[in-house]
């Protein structure tokens, strides 16, 4: 089962691949995190990369493609993949299709997750995640249960991503409303495009996916 998870920034793609990882066995793979390791470990993309993300513009298609053509390559046939915040523009959606060609995939499932933009700038202000996992947490909708100290790791080092304030949160959005949401279309076109409704409780999403793939 191959499927993408779209929604602007903040809709909950990468708290909901982390659920289906668990749930499914499935592999997440997210641009935004590929990226980001890039820009962490200095390597030529993500010194490329680095401007262009704070200011919550998008990255070259070739690059993020490139990104992605290489997970794939070094991912198990028989593993599902849920493309987090990939493809973003209609180039990369064509790329996609070529990619999944050649690692003999389909896909099966576009799920878009609907919200709200008044609540997205509240929630990506309050994200932060786990500095040794990668655990996505939120400072009101989902604290660890023992404050200060991951459920999943046990590590007490979290850290806040440096493109979430609100000015770099509103170019992302306009970024999504021009470039990415124009992509659906295609997909509906295919039958393969499902909604959720992503306002809901993170467990209530979760469920609806669920349902969705099963
Ligand atoms: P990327 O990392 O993909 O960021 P994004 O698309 O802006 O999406 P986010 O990660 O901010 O949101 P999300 O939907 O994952 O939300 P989350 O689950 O964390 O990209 C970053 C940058 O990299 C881009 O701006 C671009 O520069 C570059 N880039 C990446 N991919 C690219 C590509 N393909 N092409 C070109 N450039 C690319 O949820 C947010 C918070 O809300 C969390 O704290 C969570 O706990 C909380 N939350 C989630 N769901 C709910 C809920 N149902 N109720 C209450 N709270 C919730
Ligand atoms: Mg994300
Ligand atoms: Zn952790």
């Amino acid at each position: 089962m191959n499927i993408i998870l779209l929604g602007p920034p903040g809709a909950g793609k990468g708290t909901q691949s982390q659920r289906l990882v668990t749930k499914f066995g499935m592999r997440q793979l997210s641009t935004g995190d590929m990226l980001r390791a890039a820009v962490k470990a200095q390597t030529p993309v993500g010194i490329q990369a680095k401007a262009v993300m704070d200011a919550g513009e998008l990255v070259s298609d070739e690059i993020v493609s490139a990104l992605i053509s290489a997970e794939l390559a070094a991912m198990g046939d028989e593993t599902g993949a849920i493309f987090d915040g990939y493809p973003r523009t209609a180039e990369q959606a064509h790329s996609l299709d070529d990619i999944l060609k050649e690692h003999g995939r389909t896909l099966d499932h576009v799920i878009e997750l609907e919200v709200n933009e008044d609540a997205l700038v509240e929630r990506i202000t309050g994200r932060y995640t786990c500095a040794n996992c990668g655990k996505g947490y939120h400072d009101t909708f989902e604290q660890p249960k023992q404050l200060g100290v991951c459920d999943k790791c046990g590590s007490t080092e979290f850290k806040r991503r440096p493109d979430d304030n609100e000015e770099t949160v509103r170019t992302r959005m306009a970024e999504y409303r021009a470039k990415t949401a124009p992509i659906l279309p295609v997909y509906e076109a295919r039958g393969i495009v499902s909604r959720v409704d992503g306002m809901a409780d993170i467990d209530e999403v979760t469920l609806a996916i669920s349902k969705i793939l099963s």
